[in-house]
């Protein structure tokens, strides 16, 4: 039995960044994961593995699509599905011996296995209890699915399924349109997979601009994917080597049967709470199975801490990092804060979504007058010579004082764009003040700027 100032449970970018943050500020931290690696779902089955079939894929569709434009002649490469796997594997292992060594570095020590809380201030590892000041509950998440649908990551998969897969499939069928199914669906469309996405709703992408929404679904199926809208799916039947899915169409109850090769559940995610014993400790938890915490992220039990997929808001890696530095610093006495509304969200497709702040429809909701500046990438010279010239940046700012409320951009690497955009707004930036920043050219991040001049004046290149 060991004594800690900090028990973090979970190694995924919330608790291993927490663990990181606590050592810096000098307190006896020790991390606990029950996987082989460290890293969570993030590292291990989420976005880094996605990340890289994705940038793959993308490397084929340039090869097929584009080099010949270029004059960059030659046979167009074919799929080794094994050595893809290999290289992302690879990129996984990289990534967890990288976070294995930020332990080492910082003096924390991995506790090998699934921990649970017996009582405040003891964390059980196996046989072992240990003693902890604080614990900070990073557990993450899961894939949630459908009631008639087993999840047998073969021909029914989840995303971590869908991440090594035996081979390419011919037909897939991905349910829900969110950012897993548009994702994983963008990978197997560009490897040669007839790709199907069946949503619930009209709108793919739920809670994104709808602009953004109209424009990237054009876009998806322009590339090729299929989209059957409105249509709730009701069960999959799996065989061996195929899945049937049924869904009603909701605008007329008309029920439909298709057949594919494999299906992709991707109907959300929900909170990863099992074995941990909160509930005879007594935490609370909110109706959607999320752990309650306070302003510091502390539970209703003094000294237990949560952040990350286990608590509200989005599930996303870099909030719950944001909440694990957060946490650390509350923990070792310093002040801990997280600003919610600055909180980018990014579509690793290509091209590539993302989005921070406020969206025409919250702001309407809101009442709130505001202005839109927009410039379209054909306008930047630098998308253009780069076959990147489709989406636009759309700047929401303030009617009255010109303060940026949001942003949202489609198009080439807008996952770093948007960053300038989430600078601004921490500081409570009008468009003018980004109007009025030099930007290089020829760059993408031109088009940021211009859309910040249509916000006034006008912008120059359209
Ligand atoms: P999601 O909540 O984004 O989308 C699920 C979709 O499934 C919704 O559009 C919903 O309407 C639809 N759906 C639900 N039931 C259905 C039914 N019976 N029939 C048809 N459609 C149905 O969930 P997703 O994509 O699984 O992602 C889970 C979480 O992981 C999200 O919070 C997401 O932000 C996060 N994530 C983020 C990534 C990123 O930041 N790039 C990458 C991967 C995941």
């Amino acid at each position: 039995m060991a004594s800690y100032d900090v028990i973090i449970i979970g190694s995924g970018p919330g608790g291993y960044v927490c663990a990181i943050r606590c050592a810096q500020r000098g307190l006896k931290t020790a991390i606990v994961e029950g996987r082989k690696t460290l890293g969570g779902t993030c590292l291990n089955v989420g976005c880094i593995p996605s990340k890289a079939l994705l940038h793959a894929s993308h490397m084929l569709h340039e090869a097929e699509h584009n080099f010949a434009t270029m004059g960059l002649k030659g046979k167009s490469p074919t799929v080794d599905w094994n050595q893809m796997q290999h290289y992302k594997n690879d990129t996984i292992s990289q990534n967890t011996k990288g976070v294995e060594f930020l332990m080492k570095k910082n003096k924390i020590d991995w506790l090998k296995g699934w921990g649970s809380i017996p009582t405040a201030g003891k964390v059980k590892v196996g046989n072992e209890t240990h003693n902890a000041k604080s614990i900070v509950i990073a557990s993450g998440s899961e894939p949630s699915s459908l009631p008639n649908i087993d999840i047998d990551d073969k021909v029914t998969v989840s995303s971590s399924g869908a991440l090594k897969l035996g081979k390419i499939p011919k037909k897939l069928i991905v349910i829900g349109a969110g950012v897993i199914g548009l994702e994983l669906g963008s990978v197997y469309q560009r490897l040669g997979s007839d790709v199907q996405v069946i949503e619930f709703l009209d709108t793919i992408t739920p809670s994104m601009d709808p602009e953004v929404q109209r424009n990237f679904q054009r876009i998806l199926k322009k590339q090729g994917i299929q989209f059957t809208m409105g249509a709730a799916v009701q069960k999959v039947d799996t065989s061996k080597t195929k899945a049937k899915v049924t869904y009603k169409l909701r605008k007329n109850n008309s029920e439909h049967v298709v057949e594919a090769d494999v299906v992709l559940v991707a109907t959300g995610r929900k909170p990863y709470t099992e074995g941990l014993g909160l509930n005879a400790l007594g935490i609370e938890m909110t109706q959607r199975g999320q752990i309650e915490v306070d302003a510091q992220w502390q539970t209703n039990i003094p000294g237990i801490y949560a952040i990350g997929d286990v608590i509200e808001g989005p599930m996303l890696a870099h909030k719950a990092e944001d909440e694990g530095l957060a946490a650390a610093d509350q923990i070792a006495g310093h002040y801990g804060h997280v600003n919610y509304s600055v909180i980018p969200g990014v579509i690793y497709t290509h091209p590539e979504v993302a989005n921070v702040g406020e969206t025409e429809a919250t702001l309407k909701t809101q009442n709130r007058k505001y202005k839109t500046g927009k410039f379209n990438f054909m306008g930047n010279g630098r998308a253009k010579a780069n076959f990147s010239g489709e989406g636009f940046v759309k700047i929401l700012a303030d009617a009255e004082t010109d303060r940026i409320l949001g942003a949202h951009i489609i198009g080439p690497s807008a996952g770093d764009l948007i960053h300038e955009i989430c600078v601004a707004m921490e500081f409570g930036a009008s468009a003018e003040d980004l109007a009025l920043t030099c930007h290089a050219h020829p760059t993408y991040s031109e088009a940021v700027r211009e859309a910040a001049l249509a916000c006034g004046v006008g912008p120059i290149h359209s």
